[in-house]
């Protein structure tokens, strides 16, 4: 049988009216939106700002989100039409399955892991670093040993006595991972009330440092808001494109992280009520939200403090660095924001979790791997193995890679899934122009094409190092593909089932 073979729309719809034996059904488009902020709002605003900002755009790293969210917001109106006609979960994965067969299926399942997996490890170490902050600055204690919050991968710097440290492993990046798994094992309701307290707690925080910060901002930091095109090396030799036109693509580049996860929304249409038209509303209201959050957000920080300041102080910690040197009086708001920096990410790091969780669920059922991956608790109807598997790969990432190694390889992945979601649109549309659609993507194939166009610059921008990654990467599935999933694919071997 072919490698292309697709999956019938019909049996995606059998499977998804199949509530019985499925998942429960609890997410209104409200938690939709939740779970979508839940998983935007994070390290990407909290980190990556200032660092696009010190090295690609000063103050017009603003420009650079709208550019991003353009890119996203294309991507989007293709997720909303999947989701609301598809309402399966796994996303992109299922939509593939559907549209362009099993092969290309399964390499986007697999790139998938890159979006989710590994970008859960990645705010997993941020959130680390962060938990050093909390103990030092608000607690006033020591910190976790360099030892035990860095990977064997990582040094230190020399230390007052000289002595330089050696990372062993990222304990509590470890420990948010299985604490968080575990409560997705717990319940997909449950966690969206938790993601729902955590949501509103960092919105309020963000507008805060909107609002307070505002009568700060010394408009000279604001000038020129352009810089002029020239080329800026940091303290490790690295070049980096800054002013101009190109640093405004490289600042888009960066902050891209920031949006990444709006889609995953789209994996929990299996447990959505009326997914129809809680999809759309869950995606682009997300999406819409953040961007204006964002645009606000970065033009009040590059305000507050100059350029250089952020290429000397702070790095991960620079709103807080921000705000406790040019915000006199609001050192309660520092402390503020490094609790909700905490709380902000564990959201992130859940839904992130929530939807590879899915993923998997979706290619077990699939027969392309192993049952186990699909298995539903009796009581908490959730994919609990799955989540265990997944505690396990994650928090291994999170203990034993560094954080700027997995970083890149997450906005690849989600990349390329973006580009291809948006080729399943216009492919849809072709061989199945009848299915109901309860969103349609407008203007198609323009919305589509431009999508493709503006993540692949995207790509193109993260540069050699990262795309020869993604190809790695994706060799690896190949090879798990043709050794398992090709052998063992309901569709393909039909007597087996
Ligand atoms: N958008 C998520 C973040 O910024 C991945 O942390």
């Amino acid at each position: 049988m072919s490698l292309f073979i697709k999956k019938p729309i019909d049996s995606l719809m059998a499977e998804s009216a199949d509530a019985g034996k499925g998942m429960k059904r609890t997410l209104s488009a409200g938690s939709l939106v939740a779970l979508g902020i839940g998983a935007i709002i994070g390290a990407g605003l909290f980190v990556r700002t200032a660092m696009a900002a010190a090295e690609n755009a000063g103050p017009s790293v603003t420009i650079g989100f709208i550019l991003a969210a353009v890119g996203c917001a294309l991507a989007g109106l293709c997720y909303a039409e999947l989701s609301s006609s598809i309402p399966i979960s796994g996303s992109a994965y299922t939509y593939t399955y559907a549209t362009m067969g099993e092969l290309m299926a399964w390499i986007i399942g697999w790139d998938l892991v890159l979006e989710y997996a590994v970008g859960a490890a990645t705010v997993g170490i941020a959130w680390s670093e962060y938990l050093n902050n909390l103990l030092v600055q608000v607690f006033h204690m020591n910190p976790i040993p360099y030892e035990w919050c860095h990977s064997p991968f990582e040094h230190s710097i020399p230390d007052a006595a000289g002595i330089i440290h050696s990372g062993m492993a990222n304990i509590p990046a470890f420990g948010i991972v299985a604490l968080l798994s575990l409560l997705l094992i717990k319940g997909t309701q449950e966690s969206a009330f938790v993601n729902g307290i955590i949501v509103i707690t960092k919105v309020v925080i963000v507008i805060m440092i909107i609002i307070l910060g505002w009568k700060f901002v010394n408009p000279a930091n604001h000038m020129p808001y352009i810089p002029a095109s020239s080329t800026y090396t940091d303290h490790m030799g690295a070049n980096h494109h800054f002013g101009g036109l190109m640093g405004i693509l490289a600042a888009a580049g960066t902050v891209f992280f920031a949006f990444i996860g709006f889609d995953a929304v789209s994996t929990a249409a299996q447990e959505t009520k009326n997914p129809k038209t809680a999809m759309p509303i869950g995606i682009l209201g997300s999406l819409a939200i953040c961007t204006v959050l964002y645009i606000l957000f970065a033009h009040v920080l590059t305000g507050l403090a100059p350029v250089e300041f952020f290429r000397t102080n702070g790095k991960e910690a620079s709103v807080v660095a921000a705000i406790n040197s040019f915000m006199p009086g609001y050192a309660w708001l520092a402390k503020l924001v490094t609790v909700a920096i905490l709380a902000g990410f564990s959201s992130v790091i859940l839904v992130m979790l929530l939807g590879q969780s899915r993923v998997f669920y979706s290619m077990s059922k699939d027969g392309l791997l192993p049952e186990s991956f699909s298995a539903i608790h009796p009581k908490y109807k959730t994919p609990y193995k799955a989540n265990l598997i997944i505690l396990v790969l994650v928090g291994l990432f999170a203990a034993f890679v560094p954080g700027d190694v997995v970083g890149n390889m997450t906005s690849i992945g989600t990349l390329f899934a973006f580009m291809l979601v948006c080729g399943a649109v216009i492919i849809l549309r072709k061989t199945d122009p009848d299915l109901p659609r309860q969103f349609k993507t407008p203007f198609v194939p323009i919305v589509p094409i431009l999508g493709i166009l503006v993540c692949g610059a995207m790509i193109f921008g993260l540069g050699l190092e990262n795309w020869l990654r993604l190809i790695i990467w994706l060799i690896i599935g190949l090879v798990i593909y043709f050794a398992y999933g090709a052998k063992k694919s309901r569709l393909r071997n039909p007597d087996k089932y």
